[in-house]
């Protein structure tokens, strides 16, 4: 696990951004995608408190269910409300996100969030390796087929924040072999790690490349930005744990140490949906807490950005012939 050791960010942060400062947000609809996790909770919760209507999406309807009584429980006015997703399937992302279209009437904002290190499974449904999979090419998929809503859209300041990490910094050139992307057990805990970098540096190309397309079609109402939000101890780190054996309640313990709250882990991502500062910035970067700060030159590649484009695109025609 040497490579998560190595991630480790000076604390405390520098605070950029903090929950008073989140605008009133009355009238906005927002959509988290792993808003029932850790930091996607916090997130939620700040979104609906400060007045936005919230779908929090994921695979687990009861425990999102608990999450938004729990919400609602401190918050009765917040209205929050469940939608499913499987993004381990194209076809399943597509078609979460085109029943999400027949609810809403408006999106101003899009966190691009879910995330996992170890899978459970050895490959998606389309036969990809899970962790790219899903939270790249299942949140491709998904945005993918919310763009022209959110572009018909006649609203001056739509956001989409793709949740990224550090460790999209560790993956060695030439970043993303496409040939190796197929299904199979990692070896070890380090294959995990540089796997989960891997789709952490899809997630900024992603970020980037959206950004540009956006520019490129002359859209300056929709921008995207890409994020890290920091150590945070939360669901995330159990399995890590459980593969650990008798050292995981000792990583654990230390990743403790080293974390910050969810609810801080939140800010990063809420300064780049809510605050007024970031109206009108795209394809940018932040760390911990609202920071500006510079991504990999992995992430920054034109040549990768277009080629995971073209790729991405090629899975969705794949699955849709
Ligand atoms: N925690 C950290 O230190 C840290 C650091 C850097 C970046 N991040 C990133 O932050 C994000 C959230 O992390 P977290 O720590 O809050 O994790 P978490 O507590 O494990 O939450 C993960 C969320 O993703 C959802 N999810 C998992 N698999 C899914 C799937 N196949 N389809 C749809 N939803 C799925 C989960 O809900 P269901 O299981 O019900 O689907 C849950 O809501 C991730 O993108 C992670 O990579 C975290």
């Amino acid at each position: 696990m040497d490579t998560f050791i190595q991630d480790i960010d000076i604390l405390p942060y520098k605070r950029f951004y903090s929950v008073d400062k989140i605008p009133d947000l009355t009238g906005k609809v927002a959509v988290v995608t792993g808003g029932s996790g850790g930091i996607g909770i916090e997130i939620c919760r700040q979104l609906a408190v400060h007045g936005a209507k919230v779908y929090i999406l994921s695979r687990g309807e009861a425990h999102a269910l608990q999450v938004i009584a729990q919400i609602k429980d401190s918050h009765p006015s917040a209205d929050l409300e469940y939608h499913e997703l499987r993004l381990e399937s194209i076809t399943e992302s597509i078609a979460s996100a085109k029943a999400f279209l027949q609810k809403v009437h408006r999106i101003d904002i899009v966190h691009l969030h879910a995330g996992f290190v170890v899978a459970s499974m050895d490959g998606t449904v389309d036969g990809i390796e899970p962790l790219f999979g899903m939270q790249h090419m299942g949140h491709f998929a998904f945005i993918m087929t919310l763009l022209p809503f959110l572009e018909k859209q006649s609203l001056d300041d739509v956001r989409i924040i793709v949740t990224s990490s550090r460790n999209h910094e560790l993956v060695p050139k030439p970043g993303i072999d496409f040939t190796k992307l197929g299904p199979g057990k990692p070896k070890d805990l380090d294959e995990v790690s540089l796997r989960y970098g891997r789709a952490k540096l899809a997630n900024m190309l992603m970020s980037n490349q959206l950004a540009k397309v956006l520019k490129a079609r002359g859209v300056t109402n929709i921008t995207v930005n890409a994020h890290d939000p920091g150590v945070i101890l939360t669901g995330l780190m159990k399995p890590v744990a459980r593969e650990l054996g008798c050292f995981g309640p000792l990583y654990l313990a230390w990743y403790k140490l080293i974390s910050i709250s969810p609810q801080e882990g939140a800010l990063t991502a809420l300064f780049l949906s809510t605050s007024p500062d970031v109206k009108g910035v795209s394809g940018e970067y932040y760390v911990p807490i609202g920071r500006k700060a510079k991504c990999s030159k992995l992430a920054l590649d034109d040549a990768l950005q277009k080629k995971l484009w073209e790729w991405s695109e090629g899975q969705m025609s794949r699955v849709s012939s």
